[in-house]
């Protein structure tokens, strides 16, 4: 058994756009960067995009089970494995809420446009404060570091499971791995 169509989709699509944006925050926070203010607003855009997609991912994955895990992984193997899922969806909706929260509550007021196109608003009802704002903006920082740490875990224990144990746990996330694994 391997997940569904829906549920590898948006897997692989908000792991790519979560990649991109810890990539694209890395480099807009750096003075040396050219063109900063671009990827600012492909950041706010793509970022708002994973928003959308995570909570209808967390909608979907409410009503359908996920596969269960190999018979043999050890109790606190699957204990970490749940653990690190909550975390990721957690972190999926709440690094989101708080680049928007930190934005929505900065002095700088910069008008958000999704890719140019669609006007976004601010958070309603939030100050315009530097100290709430910057509380915002240490929390999107530290989970940020956080979640570079989870996705190396994460990365980490597909890979063991691929190699190492030689089951089907990736296989059934990438389904062209199938073949030689199921
Ligand atoms: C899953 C979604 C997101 C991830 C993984 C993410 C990740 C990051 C990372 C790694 C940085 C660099 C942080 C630093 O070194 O301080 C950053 C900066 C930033 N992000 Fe996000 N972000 C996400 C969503 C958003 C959203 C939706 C917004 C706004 C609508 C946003 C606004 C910002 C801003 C304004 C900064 C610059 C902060 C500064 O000036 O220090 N982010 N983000
Ligand atoms: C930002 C990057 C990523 C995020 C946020 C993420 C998030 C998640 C989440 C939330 C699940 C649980 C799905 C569910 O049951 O609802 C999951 C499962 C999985 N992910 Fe990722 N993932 C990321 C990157 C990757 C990468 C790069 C790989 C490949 C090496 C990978 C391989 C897997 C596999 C094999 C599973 C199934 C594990 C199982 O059945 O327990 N993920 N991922």
């Amino acid at each position: 058994m391997r997940y569904s169509k829906v549920a590898i989709g948006l897997h692989w699509l908000i792991a790519l756009m979560i990649i991109g944006l810890i990539i694209f925050g890395i480099l807009m926070t750096n003075p040396d960067t050219p063109n900063r203010f671009a990827l600012y607003q492909l950041h706010k855009s793509f970022g708002i995009c994973v928003l959308i997609l995570s909570v209808l991912r967390l909608i979907w994955r409410l009503g359908h089970k996920p596969p269960a895990l190999p018979q043999g992984m050890k109790a606190w193997e699957v204990a970490a494995a749940k653990l690190t899922h909550v975390a990721f969806y957690v972190i999926m909706i709440g690094m989101p809420l708080l680049g928007w929260a930190m934005i929505s509550s900065s002095e700088t007021v910069i008008p958000t446009k999704i890719f140019n196109t669609l006007p976004w608003p601010d958070i309603p009802g939030l100050p315009r404060d530097k100290a709430i704002s910057d509380i915002f903006k240490n929390l999107h920082h530290w989970i940020g570091k956080g979640t570079i740490v989870l996705i190396l875990l994460h990365v980490g224990a597909a890979l063991k499971h691929h190699i190492v144990n030689k089951d089907n746990v990736l296989a059934r996330m990438l389904p062209f791995l199938r073949k030689s694994r199921l």
